[in-house]
């Protein structure tokens, strides 16, 4: 199934669900575009975008970095959260606000009360980088939603089902866009396909996906 690329004027303010706890919001980001954009400017100089490596061995073709109490990292050992970038040896930089906001707005929105993240993972996705199929489960309180932003160029997002072989839709992701997953869409598998060069009009030849969890 393929969601037909509307034009952004008829698009702002839909919904499109993709499961019955899991919905799109249509350009619900945007209109905190202006104050995002220098809040990710800021934390970046304190916890760069760093490329990691997973379990198996692989480095990641998304460069990532975190702010909030806890921030999401990979290496040899494994998965896990941690309250230090392990690049500084510092504690990640504080969430911002705005983002808290639009994560607790976008939350609510898809009838999730109440939504108090403790992590943010931004993810950079340059042409041809990529996130292959997976599931959030490294978070210990399953019952808070995944509020997933997006920012930049347009990818295609994969969203599949609670086995990795289940089937999975693509659906694309806008500018603004922001994707809640929750309840019994919580462990959906989902992914990213490879970013087409197609240069965004603000961001330039990138994509910004940041995730807000709670995750201790
Ligand atoms: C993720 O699953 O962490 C990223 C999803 C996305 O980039 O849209
Ligand atoms: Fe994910």
């Amino acid at each position: 199934m393929k969601t037909p690329d509307l034009f952004e004027h008829e698009r702002i303010g839909q919904r499109e669900f993709l499961g019955p706890q899991a919905v799109v919001l249509r350009g619900f980001a945007l209109p905190r575009v202006e104050a995002l954009l220098p809040a990710l400017a800021l934390l970046q100089t304190a916890s760069p975008f760093r490329h990691m490596v997973t379990p198996g061995g692989f480095t990641m073709s998304v460069a990532l970095t975190n702010c909030g109490p806890l921030g999401w990292t990979t290496d040899r050992r494994g998965y896990r959260y941690s309250p230090l970038d392990p690049d500084t040896g510092q504690p990640w930089p504080a969430m911002p606000e705005v983002f808290a906001v639009l994560a607790r707005e976008a939350a609510a929105a898809a009838g999730f009360d109440d939504f108090q993240p403790d992590a943010c993972l931004i993810n950079r996705y340059l042409p041809g980088a990529r996130m292959s199929l997976h599931q959030d489960r490294n978070e210990r309180d399953l019952g808070a939603p995944v509020v997933s932003v997006s920012l930049g160029m347009t990818a295609t997002f994969l969203f599949g089902g609670l086995a990795r072989a289940d089937k999975a839709i693509r659906i694309p992701l806008y500018h603004g866009d922001v994707v809640v997953w929750g309840g019994v869409d919580r462990l959906r598998f989902h992914g990213v396909l490879p970013l087409k060069d197609d240069p965004h009009p603000v961001l330039g030849r990138q994509r910004i996906n940041f995730t807000l969890r709670k995750a201790g």
